[in-house]
């Protein structure tokens, strides 16, 4: 998602929050995507209050600031963020001109209490990256440079491989591969054994430097088994880049892809004002940072979902920080709802698209045509065709049901907000299949989102303030 997309003249800087961002890709698509004419400074807020993602967005945003060479730069971005081990010269870049900017910092506050919250801002010609956070965390951030003592690439590769192929989730892993094409099941293999986001065909030897932005920790990989590159990117772009001869090079693709979204984003920020700021905090705490400050777009990934912070709380803590309507009648606060659906179905919702004549069986089965008779419940098609029905299914009503269950709209008017009735940004369904079985590409499209990270059910909703 790229979330600058309309701008009024009278804005001098444009103020985007990414609120508990997770890693960079927003970031990354809103400065690539920036329509050429656009020329004004731009501050990129982000906050989340995992460590983990907040130590590697600064790093990798160090990367892009410090000057290294656009080329240098793209890869070594790619395999900090994604890649298990690094080559050499990343792994160089990282110790000796990103590492000495946090050093340097943690030895100026070596005498804070570890609960105090400090900042450091550093400036690259028009462009700055600020950090704030409790000392506690300078220190720990500084630990994402240093590799266990003794840890080989070997070793490396065998804490890895023990969560990504591990042996009690042979199921998990067998289903996640039947939702792929035979050659993608291959790549997929790959990456699961040896981690590097790289084409097939691309040497690995240089490949000797466990990436310390995960192996920080002894004796553990911090992330689940099915974690995946792909889960972060539109699956239609990544299909349509071109891999050269091998066409169905799925992570050539992706890191093709990686590459030239990368560029993009390097090349538009060498020229523009940008300043970053990162607060390693709960959302909760935000407002203490952010000094009044208000900002033309908000982004909150999905802690509107019940099981994050919820729709009222995202509201409450985060509506007050959007620009007023008569400076920027586009300021727009985006909420995302990943589980709403899931969690709101009723027993009827469930039997009334898997009886045989239901219009979503009727629909799944132009897609997945039953060739054979299944063996049994746990018949790989069965299987396939439970997942298919997520995609196929229309759940416009019971996430409607659920915005009045939540009492949305009292609680709007009572923040003085109301949903944009025609989002903007991002479509209300965006991963949502949008051809019909049969057209030119239905197939394709049907398969992506099986394969893909997203399920189809992901509701998003814009909000405004409303006028005086
Ligand atoms: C909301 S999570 C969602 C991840 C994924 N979409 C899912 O549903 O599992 C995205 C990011 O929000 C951060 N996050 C969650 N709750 C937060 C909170 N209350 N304050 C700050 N960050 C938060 C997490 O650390 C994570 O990096």
């Amino acid at each position: 998602m790229y979330f600058i997309s309309v701008q009024t003249k009278a804005i001098t800087t444009t103020g985007v929050l990414a609120s508990s961002s997770g890693d960079l890709r927003h970031v990354v698509e809103t400065i690539a995507q920036l329509p050429e004419t656009y020329n004004q400074p731009i501050t990129v807020t982000l906050n989340d209050r995992d460590i983990n993602i907040v130590a590697r967005n600064t790093i990798l945003l160090l990367i892009a600031l410090v000057g290294e060479s656009i080329d240098k730069a793209i890869d070594c971005i790619i395999h900090v963020w994604y890649s298990a081990l690094l080559r050499r010269s990343d792994n160089e870049l990282l110790q000796h001109r990103i590492r000495p900017l946090i050093q340097d910092f943690c030895l100026q506050i070596a005498g804070e209490r570890s609960e105090g919250i400090v900042g450091k801002t550093w400036t690259f010609g028009q462009r700055s990256l600020k950090l704030v956070q409790k000392k506690s965390s300078w220190d720990a951030t500084l630990s994402y440079f240093e590799q266990p003592t003794g840890l080989t690439a070997k070793r490396a590769q065998n804490i890895r491989t023990a969560v990504t192929l591990a042996a009690s989730r042979v199921d998990y892993t067998d289903r996640a591969l039947y939702l792929l094409s035979p050659s993608h099941r291959i790549a997929s293999r790959r990456f699961r054994e040896d981690g590097l986001l790289l084409p097939f065909g691309f040497p690995r030897h240089d490949f000797t430097d466990p990436n310390p932005t995960f192996f920080h920790t002894e004796d553990s990989w911090p992330m689940t088994d099915s974690a995946d590159p792909q889960y972060g990117w539109s699956t239609e772009k990544i299909a349509q880049t071109s891999s050269g001869p091998a066409t169905a090079d799925l992570y050539g693709k992706i890191f093709y892809f990686l590459r030239a979204t990368l560029r993009c984003f390097l090349v538009r920020l060498s020229e523009s004002a940008v300043s970053f700021q990162l607060f390693s905090t709960d959302v909760e705490s935000l407002p203490e940072f952010l000094d009044g400050a208000r900002f033309d777009r908000i982004e909150t990934s999905n802690i509107a979902d019940k099981g994050w912070f919820g729709i009222h709380k995202t509201l409450a803590s985060l509506g007050p920080f959007l620009q007023a309507p008569d400076i920027n009648p586009h300021a727009t606060l985006i909420t995302s709802f990943i589980n709403a659906v899931d969690e709101n179905l009723t027993q009827q919702d469930r039997m009334a698209n898997i009886t045989p004549n239901s219009a979503e069986t009727k629909t799944l089965m132009k897609y997945l045509p039953v060739k054979r008779a299944c063996a049994s419940k746990y018949d790989p098609d069965l299987i396939k065709f439970h997942f298919g029905r997520d995609a196929v299914s229309r759940c416009d009503h019971i996430f409607d049901r659920h915005l009045k269950e939540l009492r949305l709209k009292e609680w709007a008017d009572l923040l003085g907000m109301a949903i944009k009735d025609d989002p903007t940004i991002i479509e209300k369904w965006p991963y949502r299949l949008k051809l019909r079985p049969g057209q030119p590409g239905a197939q394709a499209e049907f398969d992506r989102l099986l394969a893909g990270g997203v399920s189809g059910k992901e509701r998003y909703v814009e909000w405004r303030l409303v006028d005086g």
